[in-house]
């Protein structure tokens, strides 16, 4: 299968590095050079790609999916910084008829990470002794703060009914590839739950067997 690579950063060359992997043979890569103002995004660059790989900024993505959209090319969405805008994402998506799947985190551990903090905050929601904080630490280069993983781990655990303050804070240095984690205090104790990420091929990986499962299919998947 064909892939095209939008938004060739550290995310966007380490997919190129692990797709052959995967089955994909990487035909276009598009970066703030060759895409200014969506430039790049031609039916003819992309004639043959079966799938688009989507790790730009916080301000280009909603301009780039609307386009990949109208070429009707599917894609999987990995930038992250952008949810307020999916009521724009959704329209593009159901008008050209694609598959998208979007995720603020690809990585295997960090979705069993969001199923443990829903656990402990549903264990906790009706136990007020205890109040709730969610931190995280990203490399100084990230663009959006609190991360896009941050967000959705918080708004995992108000699903999970806790509807108490949840005190947040972002710190950006250095090289971590990311960090997140969320404890609950009370009196008598703490409890810690906390992702380290070691490095960002757990992110790529799992970006790239979505874009295995999505080639095909149709609608609006987040994972
Ligand atoms: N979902 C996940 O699992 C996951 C994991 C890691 C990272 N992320 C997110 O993915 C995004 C990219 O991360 P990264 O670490 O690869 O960042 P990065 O190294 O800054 O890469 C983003 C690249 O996109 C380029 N770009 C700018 N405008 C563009 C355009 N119009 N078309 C195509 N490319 C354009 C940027 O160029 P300039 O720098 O010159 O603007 C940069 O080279 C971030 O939002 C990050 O939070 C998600």
């Amino acid at each position: 299968m064909n892939l095209a690579i939008v938004g060739y950063g550290k995310m966007g060359r380490l997919i190129e590095q692990l797709a052959p992997e995967f089955g994909f043979t990487v035909t276009l890569k598009l970066d703030e050079f060759n895409n200014v103002d969506g430039a790049g995004m031609t039916a003819e660059n992309f004639r043959g790609v079966d799938v688009a790989v989507e790790f730009s900024t916080p301000h280009t993505v909603v301009g780039n999916i609307e386009r990949l959209a109208a070429l009707g090319v599917n894609t999987v969405v990995g930038t992250t910084g952008w949810t307020a805008q999916l009521d724009r994402v959704q329209a593009a998506v159901e008008m050209a008829n694609i598959g998208l799947v979007w995720s603020p985190n690809f990585s295997i551990g960090v979705n069993v990470f969001f199923r443990l903090v829903s656990e402990a905050a549903r264990l906790l929601a009706n136990e007020p002794a205890y109040a709730a904080w969610g931190w995280e630490i990203h490399h100084s280069a990230k663009k959006d703060a609190p991360s896009g993983t941050l967000v959705k781990l918080i708004e995992e655990m108000r699903k999970a009914g806790y509807s108490r303050p949840v005190d947040a804070g972002s710190n950006r240095a250095g090289w971590h590839p990311g960090t997140h984690e969320i404890g609950f205090d009370s009196a008598a104790d703490t409890i810690t739950l906390r992702h380290a990420a070691r490095g960002r091929e757990g992110f790529a990986r799992g970006a790239l067997t979505a874009a295995a499962g999505v080639a095909g299919k149709k609608g609006l998947y987040e994972v």
